[in-house]
């Protein structure tokens, strides 16, 4: 980061499309449907949308102006403003270490999904239990996983962001425009009327303090807030951008993708499990049981199926790019190591803590931390519980 000399952003749209790029990831179109599912449908998209534009609009705004103004990455910038908040940039930067590492295990499984229908699996995908016997596998998810960390490794390494930065600028809106369709689809199968309305309408007796909070964890994960990133963008911003429209646009984006991902994704729950509604609970899995259903239904099934997650491979490696550069300026302002020893380092960091999420739905899967999985314990420590904290 150092040397780069805080290069500024040249325009506004430059800064909106590189926060969006970090925003909009694996957060909106894995993590949030499965939440929406889990936690009551319409009243976890209410609490969610509420608390996106107030709570994480004014964190928005303050970390990003918090680092125009102090010109420095996270842990620095805390301990600006006052020597006691210094912990509080160390725990911001705490997170996206323990996010890198399950954020690519999941990667993997999306790189998997794509090359299955690339290869004309879209039936094999669609049959109940595909997914879980590949996530039990011993060594299949590991090579996925370390295939996406490495690929994300050598962008970082060659610096080529910019490159993928831009072919994502085409991609991202290609998305939303595919996810439409995709959503629409779902909605007028027979059985999704009543999975739109669990979606949409709030049902206010499944309220709880539990909504609140995996709602406001969401919030911070997708929005990539308490973490120091929004600081770091804020500092290679120029004094004259108007930080409020900048975030509005961001934020907007960010609810769009995140809410059409849960219109895909939540109704098919109702047209594809014969009456089961216990599948709303499945957790991390669902995106990754309900979409190869979705499209194995459709017409030209393998073309849809392949391009939509090449899409979501793109949006998840933007996310994760960025993810990894912070763990690399974090190793490089800490230790004063090249920035090349520093990647290589994370890189092999990540790959051995990553292994443990990866593993613990197979191999390792006798193993429970706090009654948890890995994946869903280091989920849980950084998004329910560190960074609510830094937020305060
Ligand atoms: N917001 C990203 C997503 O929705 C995930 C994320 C969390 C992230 N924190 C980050 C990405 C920090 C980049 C930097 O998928």
């Amino acid at each position: 980061m150092e040397e780069k000399k805080r290069s500024s952003f040249s325009g506004r749209i430059g800064f909106v499309m590189a926060a969006a790029g970090s925003a909009v990831g694996l957060g909106n179109i894995w993590r949030f449907p499965y939440l929406a599912a889990k936690y009551g449908g319409g009243i976890f998209l209410l609490v969610y949308i509420l608390l996106a534009v107030t709570l994480g609009f004014s964190l928005m705004v303050s970390e990003i102006a918090l680092g125009r103004k102090t010109k420095l990455s996270a842990i620095e910038a805390f301990s600006t403003l006052n020597k006691k908040f210094k912990f509080l940039g160390i725990l911001a930067s705490a997170v996206p270490v323990i996010i890198l590492p399950y954020y690519s295990v999941i990667g993997g499984w999306v790189a998997k999904y794509m090359v299955v229908f690339m290869t004309g699996g879209s039936a094999q995908a669609a049959q109940d239990g595909y997914f879980s016997q590949f996530i039990s596998a011993p060594v299949e998810p590991a090579i996925w996983f370390v295939l996406y960390i490495i690929a994300t490794a050598v962008i970082v390494l060659l610096g080529v962001e910019k490159g993928v930065e831009k072919a994502s600028r085409i991609l991202m809106p290609l998305l939303v425009v595919l996810s439409v369709i995709i959503a629409v689809y779902t909605s007028v199968q027979p059985g999704a009327l009543e999975g739109i309305k669990y979606y949409i309408m709030p049902d206010f007796s499944k309220f709880s303090v539990k909504t609140v909070l995996a709602a406001m964890g969401q919030m911070f994960y997708s929005l990539s807030l308490a973490m120091g990133i929004m600081i770091t963008y804020g500092s290679y911003l120029k004094k004259d951008g108007d930080i409020e429209a900048s975030v509005k646009q961001i934020e907007i984006f960010d609810l769009l993708i995140a809410f059409l991902a849960g219109l895909m994704i939540v109704p098919s729950v109702f047209v594809f499990s014969g009456g089961d509604e216990s599948q709303l609970q499945t957790g991390p899995g669902l995106m990754f049981e309900m979409l190869p259903k979705v499209f194995d239904s459709m017409p030209f099934s393998n073309v849809v199926g392949a391009v939509f997650f090449v899409l979501v491979l793109f949006a998840a490696l933007t996310s994760s790019i960025s993810l990894m550069e912070t763990v690399v300026s974090i190793v490089q302002d800490k230790l004063h190591w090249s920035r090349k020893k520093s990647s290589i380092a994370v890189l092999i960091f990540t790959i051995a803590v990553g292994m443990l999420s990866c593993l613990g739905y197979g191999p390792l899967s006798f193993i429970s931390v706090f009654g948890m999985a890995f994946l869903d314990f280091f989920d849980f420590i950084s998004n329910s519980v560190i960074m609510p904290i830094v937020a305060l």
